[in-house]
């Protein structure tokens, strides 16, 4: 057994008492409908996740797994329901307000989209500052105090030996941990990976996972990573959501998950 899968179970065992407090993320009976389409992507959604577990979204293509999470940090308006960041419901505030509370949610995609010509530092350094003002100071010097947090960033995620190489030198999985890394910069307490290992060889997935899983149990963040694999969410998570034609199918430890359950999940989308 790895040692992802039995610090699950701890983790799990631990988790059933009334000591978790407040959810890093709610999610609320979300519902999404596309301009112009017939019928929701998303229907009465509702998901929490709380700080220090690792919840992973199963699916077959097409469900809504990657509308959820575009939701669940704004950059989709849902059709209705609500989400709420570490307590404060996103659709009640703006402006600065807004941006501080998104910024404590952290996002990760299946390609890390570093900026190629950047050095992995300038990379994640440019992450401390926030989107617009990584953008003006690209051209110039980087403050001393952002470099120096993003070598913490670095060393986190065992990357400082990289700090220097141009991002699109480095392979997919040291890629995706310098991508985590410019995601811890923005200090969040949850991470949404979007599928964060579906290019990866599977040496290389493994280790982005027990990264994740790390994040989760040792720096109390709260991760709600999109898998496609359902070998590496029964090791690696605590929770397992399972989505089914936009609808949750069942949302469970993941040491009470059976394989039938996750089977059902694909098949009955055919
Ligand atoms: N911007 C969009 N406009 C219209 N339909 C969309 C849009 N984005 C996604 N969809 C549709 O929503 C459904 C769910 O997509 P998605 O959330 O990407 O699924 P998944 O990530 O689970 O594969 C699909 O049928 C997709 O075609
Ligand atoms: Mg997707």
């Amino acid at each position: 057994m790895s040692n992802g899968a039995t610090r699950t179970r701890a983790q799990d065992a631990a988790r059933t008492g009334a000591d978790r407090g407040a959810p890093v993320v709610e999610i609320r009976g979300l519902s999404k409908r596309f301009d112009g389409a017939s019928r929701r992507v998303l229907d009465d959604v509702t998901l929490s996740v709380w700080p220090g577990e690792l919840v992973v979204l199963l699916g077959p293509n097409g469900c809504g797994k990657s509308t959820m999470l575009r939701c669940a940090v704004r950059l989709l308006d849902p059709t209705s329901g609500s989400v709420t960041v570490a307590g404060s419901d996103l659709a009640a505030l703006s402006g600065n307000e807004l941006r501080d509370r998104r910024r404590q949610v952290a996002t990760i995609f299946q390609h890390g989209h570093l900026v190629a010509r950047r050095s992995a530092l300038a990379n994640v350094a440019c992450g401390g500052l926030g989107r617009s003002r990584g953008l003006r100071v690209a051209a110039g010097h980087l403050p001393a105090a952002e470099l120096r947090h993003g070598m913490e960033c670095l060393a986190r995620v065992r990357m400082t030996h990289v700090a220097a190489r141009r991002a699109d030198s480095l392979s997919g999985g040291e890629a995706q941990r310098v991508a985590i890394a410019r995601a811890l910069s923005q200090r969040p307490q949850t991470l949404m990976a979007d599928e964060p290992v579906a290019s990866l060889d599977p040496e290389a997935a493994e280790s982005v996972m027990e990264l994740l899983r790390d994040l989760a149990t040792r720096d109390n963040l709260g991760v709600l990573c999109v898998l496609h694999q359902p070998e590496l969410a029964l090791r690696f998570a605590d929770r397992i959501a399972g989505l089914r034609a936009g609808r949750i199918a069942f949302d469970l430890p993941a040491n009470v998950v059976g394989a039938e359950a996750v089977r059902a999940l694909y098949q009955d989308e055919r």
